[in-house]
Formats: C-alpha cells, structure tokens, sequence
C-alpha cells in the first residue's frame, strides 16, 4: 500500500486539479438532476436522502422521500414519532437498521444539540449510523464543508480518473480514497464537487458502459486515455450468501383472522412484522405440526403451497415455501404473535419478502 499511495500522489501531482475542479462543477451546475432533497440546504433532508440513497436507486428513493418529508416535516417530528410509522414509512426500502437509526439519532439531536444538526465532524460522525461517507455528505451539501463522502460510485469514478487498480471493497483503499478527495475538492464550492462527483457516477461514469463520450472530464481521465475505463475499478468478490430455506405459513383461524408476529427488537428486520417462518435447518418437515405446537400452541393442518419465494439479503438467502394452513385447535401461546384481520394487516410494517405474501389475502 504504501508504494501504491506515492504512486497515488504521484498522479495528483500530475493532475491539474483546479481544472478538474472547474470542469466537474460547471457540468454540475449546467446538467445535474432535479431532485427533492436538492430544493435547498436543510440539513435534515439532506441526511434523509442520503441514509436513503445507501442502497436504494434514485428513482426508488423519490417516491419514499416525498412521503416521508410529508410524514415527518422537521426532525422534532420524526424524533417524536412511534417507531412503528417509521418503518411502515420505510417499508420495502430495505435495509430497516437505517430508519431505526435513524430516528435514535435524529432523537439525540434533539435531546443533545438542541434540534440543529451538528456541524462538527466529530459530533456528527458520532451519531447512531452516520458513517464516513454520511458525515461528509450533510458536512459538505448542508454545510458547505470541505470534507470528503466517499461511497462505491465515488471510487469507481476516482479509480478511472486516477487509473487506480486497489480493490476497492477493502476499507484501507476507502480511506485512501477520502485523503486523495481531500486534496482534489473545491474549498470553493465543496457541494457541487462531492454532488458532481456523485452525478457523474451516476449518469456518465457508471459501471458497465461508461458513456466517455459524453464527460465533462474526460481528458482528465487516465483509464480512458489507456482504454482502461471497463477494467476499473477492481472490486473483489464478495462471499456467497448462505442459503436458509423455510417454510412460511399463511394460517387463518375460524373466523379468518391470519396469524402475523413481530420479529425481534435486535437483529435482522428488527421490529417488522411477518408471518410464522419454520426453520428447515433446524426442523425436519415432517414434524411441522408438531414444532408448530410446542412454539405457537396451536394445533394447524397445511394445505396447499402457494408460493415459493427466494429473498436475498447481504449475507443470506431466505428461501421459503408458503404453505396455507387452518387452525384445528389449541390456544395461541407465543409473544408478540397475533390473529389479525385481512383489513388491518395494511397497517402492520412488512419487510419485502412477507409482503409477497400479503397478497395472498
Ligand atoms: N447518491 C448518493 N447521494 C446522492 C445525492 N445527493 N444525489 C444523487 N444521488 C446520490
């Protein structure tokens, strides 16, 4: 690494930074997107946009953002708000942990800094899920601060530029990445570049077929001049994801309520609703009804598969059979497990994979 960064500096020292700076902006500014969190500087639409664009497409985060500035106009609003709107306000963005974390931290502003978003790094940076790239982000668009927000498109487009081949899903090339931007952005008007710099990746520089031929930096790009632009940026792979297979119950008791819990206050969609899941790693399916008792209480008969549904996550892949079942008897004994009606399950926060269910009601 260490020859790697003085080859780096190396290329700085040969870049023509001011230009760049110029070029990136004034493309910006002539040819940037019209997007909601883009109407001013308010720091707080600022940080919601951005938690909601880790992930999640622009064109899926508009319709989200407009709902949830809707929902909860000030940050004194979300801060107050049952956690439970949060995440119906986020369901099917993905990724719950960013709404929860959301709302802890935008209640510590409240409590702590007396309802302003902090514009010190390090208060900011030490609020519940604002990473690196999210600090510089609100730092330099709500604040126009000079500080880095380095994310995957940022480094696809710094590798090209730069003709730098680190992998960079490894986080020592990340932090590379947020010294060089140091030395490269506009003290001027470090908003536009980190946006530019974001909007480029996005609209020109993206990953499969960049469109060189339309970059306001192309001259300055090194991979292009090379003919290296789909070579970069090296990405290692990720490990495969475990694959978990379930079966997932649609249960309806007599009157035609349907079974639904809510999944735990820690961990994976902590606090979503779902409905009942049987682990197959850990129960064979023969003794379904069986397992079913000794959880539920509940003596079930299934019936027919409706649907077979595979959901990815990060690091696993849900795999699950839907079956129908009806309840023959018993007495429902399990926390947080209710009969709901068909018409109140709207109300309930789903994660993606068991809203595909829902429609089976
Ligand atoms: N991706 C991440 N942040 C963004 C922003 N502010 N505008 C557009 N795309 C983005």
């Amino acid at each position: 690494m260490k020859n790697k960064e003085a080859h780096i500096h190396t290329m700085i020292d040969q870049f023509d930074r001011s230009q760049f700076r110029q070029d990136l902006i004034d493309w910006f500014y002539a040819e940037q997107r019209i997007l909601p969190w883009r109407e001013n500087q308010d720091p707080y639409r600022v940080w919601v946009s951005e938690i909601m664009l880790q992930q999640t497409q622009v064109d899926t985060v508009i319709p989200y953002f407009h709902r949830f500035m809707e929902k909860f106009p000030t940050l004194e609003a979300l801060a107050s708000a049952d956690q439970q709107d949060v995440l119906k306000a986020w369901e099917g963005l993905g990724y719950y942990s960013r709404a929860r974390n959301l709302q802890t931290a935008v209640q510590e502003v409240v409590a702590h800094y007396d309802g302003k978003v902090p514009d010190d790094p390090r208060h900011l940076g030490n609020l519940k899920g604002v990473g690196p790239y999210t600090k510089g982000a609100i730092l330099s668009i709500a604040y126009d601060r000079p500080e880095p927000a380095v994310d995957g498109n940022v480094m696809r487009v710094l590798s090209r530029l730069l003709l730098i081949d680190e992998d960079i899903a490894k986080p020592a090339v990340k932090k590379m990445f947020e010294s060089l931007v140091r030395e490269l952005i506009s003290t001027d008007d470090p908003s536009a570049f980190n946006q530019g710099l974001m909007e480029l990746g996005a609209m020109v520089c993206t990953p499969k077929t960049p469109a060189c031929m339309l970059c306001p930096v192309q001259h300055h790009c090194r991979a292009f001049a090379e003919g290296m632009e789909t070579e970069l940026p090296v990405k290692k792979k990720q490990k495969k994801q475990k694959r978990i297979p379930y079966i997932s119950l649609l249960i309806k008791d007599k009157q035609g309520n349907v079974l639904i819990e809510k999944r735990p206050e820690e961990g994976l969609l902590a606090n979503l609703w779902q409905f009942p899941m049987v682990p197959l790693l850990d129960v064979d399916k023969h003794h379904l009804n069986n397992w079913f008792y000794g959880e539920y209480g509940l003596h079930i008969k299934t019936g027919e598969q409706i649907e077979h549904i595979n959901h990815t996550f990060s690091h696993i892949i849900w795999e699950m059979d839907v079956l129908d079942a009806r309840v023959m008897g018993g007495a429902l004994d399990k926390q947080h497990a209710w009969f709901v009606s068909p018409d109140s399950l709207h109300d309930y926060p789903f994660p993606v994979s068991h809203q595909k269910i829902l429609k089976h009601i």
